[in-house]
């Protein structure tokens, strides 16, 4: 699946194959997948797109919407991508409603925005999503765990300006009361690299939800 970014720049190349590698994130998408897939998925902040090629070959999502505010990192993404990837040029704090999925996926991306911002986004996730909400955050309050994370990331911060706009993490139990209030019943799992201990995977269902057609 590498191989599908053959022709993105030697940085984009390694970064890609390293991140599906590494990062847990990935087999832990396709395991809740499961035989009857994601269905329609919009990718909020999809990057370079790995998640959403990884799922559509390995038929775990019918079609993604990747949304995503750098133009070069959703160049390569649709470069890479087989068919079945549409994607959007788009900064996610200024989209006033989102489009409606079966499965909305905000992987590493809430805890670059402000406050209001993370919560108002998680809101509008909880309106367009028909079945499923899938996050992955650093808990803010996992005590050492926490500050590891933190650090990590704000030294990529420093590596790469411009990769991340701030390095703002919630409580996990502040985005999973805000799912509980929207209707949402979540449950929380670890879902962390060596690099970044205290991240937390948050899969959110919408009670009574019928499986993607
Ligand atoms: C750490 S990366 C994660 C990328 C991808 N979800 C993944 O799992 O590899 C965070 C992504 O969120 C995007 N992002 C951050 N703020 C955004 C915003 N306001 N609008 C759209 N995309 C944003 C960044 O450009 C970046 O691609």
């Amino acid at each position: 699946m590498a191989a599908r970014y053959a022709g993105a720049r030697p940085f984009a190349r390694g970064y890609v194959r390293h991140k599906l590698r590494l990062d847990p994130v990935h087999a832990a998408l396709l395991a809740l997948a499961g035989p009857q897939g994601f269905g329609e998925v919009l990718d909020l902040g999809c990057g370079r797109g790995q998640t959403a090629v990884l799922l559509l070959l390995a038929g775990a999502a019918r079609r993604v919407h990747g949304i995503e505010r750098n133009r070069a990192w959703l160049s390569e993404a649709l470069r890479a991508a087989p068919l079945g990837f549409v994607a959007t040029l788009a900064d996610l704090a200024t989209m006033p409603a989102l489009p409606p999925a079966d499965t909305v996926l905000l992987i590493d991306v809430l805890y670059q925005f402000e406050t209001a911002a993370q919560m108002a986004l998680l809101d509008a996730a909880a309106v367009a999503a028909r079945r499923r909400i899938v996050i992955r955050s650093m808990d803010a309050a996992a005590g050492l765990r926490g500050g590891l994370t933190r650090l990590g990331e704000t030294a990529l911060r420093h590596l790469w300006p411009g990769s991340r706009a701030r390095i703002n993490p919630l409580p996990i139990l502040r985005l999973t009361g805000a799912l509980a209030a929207a209707g949402w019943t979540a449950t929380v799992t670890r879902c962390a690299a060596t690099m970044a201990p205290a991240n937390m995977l948050i899969v959110a269902e919408r009670a009574g939800a019928a499986p993607p057609a």
